[in-house]
Parts: structure tokens; sequence; C-alpha cells
């Protein structure tokens, strides 16, 4: 059965402290069906963390980009699948080895793989500096195609990417960042989407904090996105 609207939209719980996750999860509830828990949180306070999100009876996508030879990215994913998390980055970079492993420790669990490709934060000349030949679109597409050959279906990808690789990878799960309802600050997103634009474009999942962080209500901001997701 394919998702409800507001069931596609990520919260990234960026902050530091148990406490503040659990004000945005009670805030927030169900409206929005899945929490982010990144290295800010993770680091502060580890797996209390995807315990809070799934006390809130959310599912927790945990992005901590994992990034290290096959038997620790292995172990790495065995442990968060241990947790129960749905969704688990790696980056695609680690390369296929250690990608290949990721995807055999996820196999029969509940946890999905996301590759990451290039940080969006790096541009051509970062690019250049560390080696990664091609513009930013021909790298991403080259790292998407070395995660899917080692069985990773699921992708983080800016609004800018999405209908690329969903056009090569029909059934994988794409989830995209960056995403503005109409008329909210784009902050320091520079390419971003409507959250219909996103699911135009082939998007599954839409990762959406400060447009709701910073509303002056946040569950009727959740509320209105996810009616612009079912529209
Ligand atoms: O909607 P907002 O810009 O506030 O969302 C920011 C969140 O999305 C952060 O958790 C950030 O790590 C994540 N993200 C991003 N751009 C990417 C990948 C992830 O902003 N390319």
């Amino acid at each position: 059965m394919a998702p409800s609207a507001h069931e596609r939209i990520v919260f990234p719980l960026d902050v530091s402290t148990i406490d503040e996750a659990r004000t945005w999860l009670d805030r927030l509830g169900t409206h929005v069906g899945v929490y982010k828990v990144g290295l800010e949180l993770f680091t502060a306070v580890g797996p209390a963390a995807v315990a809070a999100v799934h006390d809130a009876g959310a599912a927790c996508f945990l992005d901590l980009k994992v990034h290290d030879i096959p038997a620790t990215v292995a172990s790495a994913v065995r442990s968060a699948a241990r947790m129960g998390v749905r969704y688990l980055t790696v980056h695609a970079s680690a390369g296929p080895a250690a990608l290949a492993a990721a995807a055999e420790a996820a196999q029969g669990t509940d946890t999905q793989l996301l590759a990451v490709t290039v940080l969006t934060s790096l541009d051509q000349g970062e690019l250049d500096a560390i080696g990664l030949v091609g513009a930013p679109a021909e790298a991403v597409s080259r790292l998407a195609a070395v995660a899917h050959g080692s069985g990773v279906d699921g992708f983080v990808c800016s609004p800018h990417e999405v209908a690329a690789l969903r056009a090569e990878m029909p059934n994988a799960t794409l989830v995209v960042p960056g995403v503005r309802p109409k008329g909210s600050a784009t902050g320091d997103q520079r390419r971003t989407a409507t959250p219909a634009e996103a699911r135009a474009s082939g998007a599954d999942l839409l990762v959406i904090g400060r447009p709701i962080r910073l509303a002056d209500d946040p569950v009727a901001a959740a509320r209105s996105i996810a009616d612009e997701i079912a529209s």
C-alpha cells in the first residue's frame, strides 16, 4: 500500500539534547511519518534518540552517513538494524565492497539503506580538490550506479538530481531534502523544489526541517505540506 501523504514527510531532529528532541516529537507526533536523527543528536545522546522516536510511534531515519572499511560498515548496519531504524545512510564513496557488505548486513532486516552520493555542499572546486572527476551531476550518477550495483536501492538526492535518478532506477527509494513549500524562505538551501514538484519528479520521501520548525504553527505547517503532497 502506498504511504499516505504525511508519512512521506521526514522531519530532521536537528537538536543536541534528548529534551529538545522529545519536545519536537510531542509537538508534531504522527503529523509526520519519519524523524531523522543525525550526527549532532546521535553523537550527543546515542540510541536514546532512536528509542524516543519509536516511543512516539514514528519511524526513525538514522542519518550517520557511514563511511568505513567493509567489516566496520557491516557491523554498523547490524547495530542500526538491531535498534529497528527504518533508514540508515551510507556514503556511496565507501566503495563497492563496503556497499555490498552493508547491503548484505541489511538483508532480511527492517532497515533500508540510503546511499549519499555527492554532498550538495561540495562545489566543482572542492570536487576537483578531492579528486572526484567530472561535474557534480556525473559524479552523482557514477556513485549512484556503484551503490545500485552493490545492492543498495535507496538514495538521498537533491531536487535537482531526483528526476534523473528516478529515470535510471524506477524502483529505488528516493529521499529529497531542500524542499520548500511555496512562499517559505529557502535559507541556505540553493536548489529547492516545492513538495508537489519533488513528488512529481519522483521523490518518495521529503526531508523538511525549517519550513515546519520555524512556522508559527508547526502542526499546521506539516498538515498543509501533507495536503500539498496529496494533491
Ligand atoms: O528543510 P531544512 O533545510 O531545514 O532541512 C535540513 C536538513 O536536511 C538537515 O538535517 C540536513 O542535514 C538535511 N540535508 C540537507 N541537504 C542535503 C542533505 C541533507 O539539507 N543535501
